[in-house]
């Protein structure tokens, strides 16, 4: 017979092997899930959807209406303006209309306070906001017109990112390595750190600054059945796997929305999006590396991360969890000032690359 301290006991251990089990299974989404086959049978090609999940953030990506359109005609802002460097060739009317919309994009409550210093005329540049949106306004320009490989004629707004918030809900800093004499189980690798932006603990967590902001190499597959000089190391396929991570979360899609995954290399047999994917990786590097690092001097230190850096931009600071940002909502057409005649320095194509391998 079981005496009635052991029978608690083995209550105890049932009831916490239950809540183990919960506790464990919150972090799993409810089924069913839907698939949708996208490739030819039997290759897997294939994408979970969780209808649930989907519903509130598909809410969550609806674009603003544009504003009322103003005529393209008349007196020209720099003639008009004091100091105006980006936005001189608009109409005057259109101008306005862009402050208009930049002020609900960014800062829909403090509106023209937000970058214009109250009491002071409008051309000065005292706030660090205003001259942070002069080179937000040309970053944008140069998304829109010399990176159509990626965003198409879609193109983007601030709101692209913004949300309506001076701060964009996605972003990233580089992370600092946790010192190595402070931990009982040793130095972490750069490893074992939730991050947030969609980077799993296990995987490196700096993976963005290598591929996002410098120009590390991402291809680590060997290509012959025999070692034959990839020097390639499994630390390096840790941060391009961190690096897929985060590509599959901030779009909200499965690793065979770009992959066959027959082999993820090959570039025969990918769906045309890891091509689409491969001019992201490039313009995201050039927005963090010629755009928002530079602007690091400008930025208060409050708004900076634990190594000083400022905020930079991933695939999820667009797309927020959706294969198009705002489910290909067209973005750029209705805002003049927000695009301009492409330059001739567009990223090398994913074939040119090949060829070189
Ligand atoms: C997110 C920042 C931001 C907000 C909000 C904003 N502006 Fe501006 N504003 C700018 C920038 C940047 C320039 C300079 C543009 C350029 O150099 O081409 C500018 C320039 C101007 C100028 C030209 C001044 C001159 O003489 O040089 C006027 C007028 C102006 N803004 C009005 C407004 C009004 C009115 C609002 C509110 C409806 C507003 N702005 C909201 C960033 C902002
Ligand atoms: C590709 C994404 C992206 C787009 C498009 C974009 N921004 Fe930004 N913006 C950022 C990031 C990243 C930061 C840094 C945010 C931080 O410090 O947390 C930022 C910061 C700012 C800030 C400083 C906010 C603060 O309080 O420190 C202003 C002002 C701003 N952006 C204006 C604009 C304007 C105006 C546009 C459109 C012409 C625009 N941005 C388009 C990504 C973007
Ligand atoms: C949005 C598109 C996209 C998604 C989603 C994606 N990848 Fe990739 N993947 C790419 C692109 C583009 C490259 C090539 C990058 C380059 O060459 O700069 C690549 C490269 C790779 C490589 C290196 C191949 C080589 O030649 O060494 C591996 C491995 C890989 N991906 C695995 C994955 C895994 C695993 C997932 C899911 C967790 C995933 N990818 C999700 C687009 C994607
Ligand atoms: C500056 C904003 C921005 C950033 C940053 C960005 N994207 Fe995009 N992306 C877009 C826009 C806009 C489109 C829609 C283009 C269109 O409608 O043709 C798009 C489309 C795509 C598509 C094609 C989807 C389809 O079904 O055709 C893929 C794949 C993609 N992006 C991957 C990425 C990856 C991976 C990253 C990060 C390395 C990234 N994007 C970063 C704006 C962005």
């Amino acid at each position: 017979m079981m005496s009635s301290a052991r029978r608690m006991s083995r209550g105890l251990a049932t009831v916490s092997a239950v809540l183990a089990a919960a506790l464990l299974l919150a972090g799993c989404e409810r089924p069913p899930v839907d698939v949708v086959q996208r490739g030819f049978r039997g290759t897997g090609m294939e994408l979970v959807y969780n209808p649930r999940t989907l519903v509130p953030q598909t809410y969550q990506n609806v674009a603003p209406d544009a504003l009322p359109a103003v005529p393209a005609e008349g007196p020209k802002a720099k003639d008009v303006y004091k100091n105006v460097q980006v936005l001189g060739d608009l109409s005057v009317a259109e101008f306005n209309r862009t402050m208009v919309a930049i002020s609900s994009w960014i800062a829909p409550t403090q509106q023209c306070t937000f970058c214009h210093a109250a009491g002071e005329g409008f051309e000065s540049d005292t706030l660090y906001q205003k001259v942070v949106a002069r080179r937000m306004l040309q970053m944008t320009q140069a998304i829109n017109s010399q990176w159509n490989a990626h965003v198409g004629s879609t193109g983007v707004t601030c709101y692209t990112c913004h949300r309506g918030q001076a701060n964009p809900p996605q972003v990233w800093f580089r992370q600092p390595q946790s010192p190595q004499a402070a931990r009982i189980m040793g130095d972490d690798a750069g490893q074992n750190k939730a991050v947030g932006t969609g980077l799993t603990g296990s995987l490196p967590y700096n993976a963005l600054a290598e591929y996002l902001l410098e120009g590390q190499n991402i291809r680590v597959n060997g290509t012959t059945a025999l070692p034959t000089g990839n020097r390639q190391s499994i630390k390096q396929a840790e941060f391009t796997y961190s690096l897929m991570v985060h590509m599959s979360d901030g779009l909200g899609v499965n690793c065979t929305y770009c992959h066959n995954t027959q082999n993820f290399g090959k570039w025969e047999g990918s769906p045309p999006q890891r091509t689409t994917a491969w001019h992201g990786i490039r313009m995201a590097r050039e927005i963090n590396s010629t755009y928002i690092e530079p602007l690091h001097p400008v930025f208060p230190a409050s708004e900076k991360g634990a190594l000083g850096d400022v905020a930079k931009v991933s695939c999820g600071t667009c797309h927020q969890g959706a294969y198009k940002p705002l489910y290909g909502a067209q973005m750029a057409r209705d805002y003049p000032g927000l695009v301009r005649a492409p330059a001739a320095s567009a990223a090398a194509a994913p074939r040119a690359r090949q060829a070189a391998r």
